[in-house]
């Protein structure tokens, strides 16, 4: 099966590193041509050639330059958002792609208002509605990845350049660096939104990134793709998070409970300061106590069982190791 993966960052990495060890043809990279540049200067991840990995340079915004990688190509993973994953939806069309998986990794889509706002994920998911007949597709559900917590954060895992998020039509933040999001485990500090407006605990799913591209690969097998495919490392109480990282470091850490009406609060004095970076931060926090990154059903999980999944524990217990 020729599978193409769209994107170049860590995530794009780890699934196709997958799919290679799954024995499907050798998968291949679509990777975003800056115009402008010469073809030396524009192979801004040398490293991926140097490891074997084929790299196809495209450029979104022309039709033949997708069209032509895309010829043959059965399943198309991508993790490339907006305007250029639409493009690319439109030529996965016109070259009789058969599936595609669009950037989502993350909660359940529908189910995210928050995480949704300036995202226009779903404008993706919609348009995949439109032509489910002639193209198959499926939301790769996640939770948040593991890598949030390690040394340097999500920006120094590799796993994603940090997620970039628009706060305003203007406005693009980034938020990856370590320590952003709930657990400061260098300085054993939490912030978390613990309980729900109704009181009762906060849960959120959570995912290895590795994980993520094991299951991504041994979903292709599969003879038809339902709409989500939810996989997970582990659902946790975000009390219970925050405990499992006190017993990697054998330490009691400082945990803020922050709720509702404070977050609220604090994002809206965030906003008319203009701190756009603290609004989005707020945002995710408003996010994970909205519950919009916790689901029950993990189909993934229960349909392969032989993808044997890290726990929180053992991720944080190994990324921190180095560090010590
Ligand atoms: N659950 C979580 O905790 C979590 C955290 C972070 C991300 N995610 C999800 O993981 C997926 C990948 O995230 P990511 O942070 O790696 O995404 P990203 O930063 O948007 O980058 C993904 C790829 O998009 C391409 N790209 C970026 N800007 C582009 C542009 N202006 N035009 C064309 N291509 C562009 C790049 O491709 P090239 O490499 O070809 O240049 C890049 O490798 C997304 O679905 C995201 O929502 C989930």
């Amino acid at each position: 099966m020729k599978v193409a993966v769209a994107g170049t960052a860590g995530l794009a990495q780890h699934i196709t590193r997958a799919v290679a060890e799954e024995g499907h043809e050798y998968p291949f990279f679509l990777h975003t041509k800056i115009l402008g540049l010469t073809k030396s200067s524009n192979q801004q991840r040398p490293q991926l050639a140097e490891n074997g990995f084929r790299v196809i340079q495209v450029d979104y915004f022309n039709p033949a330059s997708l069209h032509s990688a895309l010829i043959g190509v059965d399943t198309v993973i991508s993790t490339v958002s907006g305007a250029p994953q639409l493009a690319l939806i439109d030529s996965c069309l016109t070259a009789c792609v058969r599936r595609f998986a669009p950037a989502e990794f993350e909660g359940v889509p529908y189910e995210r208002p928050m995480i949704e706002q300036g995202r226009k994920k779903i404008d993706t998911l919609n348009r995949l509605r439109e032509v489910k007949e002639r193209l198959q597709s499926t939301a790769f559900c996640c939770g948040i990845f593991y890598e949030w917590f390690g040394p340097g954060g999500l920006s120094r895992s590799g796993v994603s350049a940090g997620t970039i998020l628009e706060t305003t039509p203007t406005s693009r933040v980034f938020v990856g660096d370590e320590a952003c999001y709930m657990l400061d485990f260098r300085n054993e500090r939490a912030t978390i939104p613990a309980y729900s407006e109704k009181g009762s605990d906060v849960y959120a799913c959570f995912t290895a990134a590795a994980d993520v591209g094991s299951f991504v690969a041994k979903c292709l097998s599969m003879e038809a793709w339902p709409e989500q495919l939810r996989m997970r490392g582990e659902r946790l109480k975000l009390l219970d998070f925050v405990r499992i990282a006190e017993a990697v470091k054998d330490r009691v850490f400082s945990v803020t409970i922050i709720d509702s009406e404070e977050l609220h609060e604090q994002a809206i004095d965030a906003e008319e300061a203009e701190d756009w970076e603290k609004v989005s931060k707020l945002e995710a926090l408003i996010a994970a106590q909205r519950g919009e990154l916790d689901f029950l059903g993990a189909n993934a999980n229960d349909c392969l069982p032989e993808v044997k999944t890290l726990s929180f524990k053992q991720w944080l217990s190994k990324a921190w190791a180095q560090e010590a």
